[in-house]
C-alpha cells in the first residue's frame, strides 16, 4: 500500500493515486460484501423534499451519516434496521492512520454506491461533523469517476479531475469545507466489481476527541 501524493492545484486537497493496489482493493470488496454492504445498502432521500439520491448508501463504524426527509444527522444505529453499523474494515482505519494526520480515530465510513450508470451526486460541503480540524478522507474502488472540487460559495469556479480505483483523496486543512462532488462515473473503466460501477469510502471524524471519554 502508498503512493506518493499528488498536488491537485488546491491546498489541503491531496490525492494518491493508486494507494490501494489491486489485491488490497479486491480484499477489502470481499469484507465490504461479507459486511452486507451490497445486500443492505439502502436509497437515502432528500431533506424537507424527500426526492430519491441516485446512489445508494450505507454505513460502518460507530455513528452513520444519515440524509432523509427531516434532515443529515449522524446515528450510531442503521434506522432501516435498528441495529448498529458493523464495524469499520481494519483497512480503513490503517488508511486513516497513515494519513489522516489526526490523533483520534475516524468515527464514520460512509459508503455511497454508485450502481446506477447514472449515479452522481452534485456539489455540496461536508458540515455535520464538529471536529472540522480533522480531514475528510475518501476512497475509490471501481469505476472512475469524474469528481469536482469548487470554492466555499455553491456558484464559485469549479475543476474536475479523475479518480480511479484506489486512489485516496483528502480534503483537509483550509480545503475541509470546499464543495465537491461527483459529475459521472465511467462505465467499463474498471473490472473490479462485478457487474461494474463505483463505490467510495468516505471516513470522518464526526466529534471533537476531547469530548469523548
Ligand atoms: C461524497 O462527497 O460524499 C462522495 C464523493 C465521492 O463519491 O467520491
Ligand atoms: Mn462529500
Amino acid at each position: 500500500m502508498g503512493t506518493a501524493p499528488l498536488a491537485t492545484g488546491f491546498e489541503g486537497v491531496t490525492l494518491y493515486p493508486g494507494y490501494l493496489d489491486g489485491a488490497a482493493q479486491a480484499d477489502l470488496l470481499a469484507e465490504l460484501a461479507q459486511a452486507g454492504v451490497f445486500a443492505q445498502a439502502y436509497r437515502p432521500t432528500m431533506p424537507r423534499t424527500g426526492k430519491p439520491w441516485s446512489i445508494t448508501q450505507f454505513n460502518l463504524g460507530p455513528l452513520g451519516w444519515v440524509s432523509d426527509i427531516s434532515g443529515y444527522r449522524y446515528e450510531a444505529q442503521n434506522p432501516h434496521s435498528g441495529t448498529p453499523w458493523p464495524a469499520m474494515p481494519d483497512m480503513m482505519r490503517r488508511l486513516w492512520d497513515e494519513l489522516s494526520d489526526f490523533p483520534a480515530p475516524a468515527e464514520c465510513c460512509l459508503v455511497n454506491l454508485y450502481t446506477d450508470p447514472k449515479a452522481r451526486m452534485g456539489l455540496h460541503q461536508d458540515r455535520d461533523e464538529a471536529a472540522l480540524e480533522a480531514p475528510v478522507l475518501s476512497l475509490s474502488l471501481g469505476d472512475t469517476c469524474v469528481f469536482r472540487v469548487g470554492g466555499f460559495a455553491r456558484g464559485d469556479k469549479s475543476s474536475s479531475f479523475r479518480l480511479a480505483s484506489g486512489d485516496v483523496l483528502l480534503l483537509g486543512g483550509a480545503s475541509r469545507l470546499r464543495f465537491h462532488g461527483v459529475d459521472r462515473v465511467i462505465a467499463g473503466s474498471s473490472q473490479l466489481i462485478r457487474g461494474g460501477g463505483r463505490l467510495n469510502l468516505t471516513l470522518r471524524r464526526v466529534t471533537k476527541p476531547d469530548a469523548t471519554p
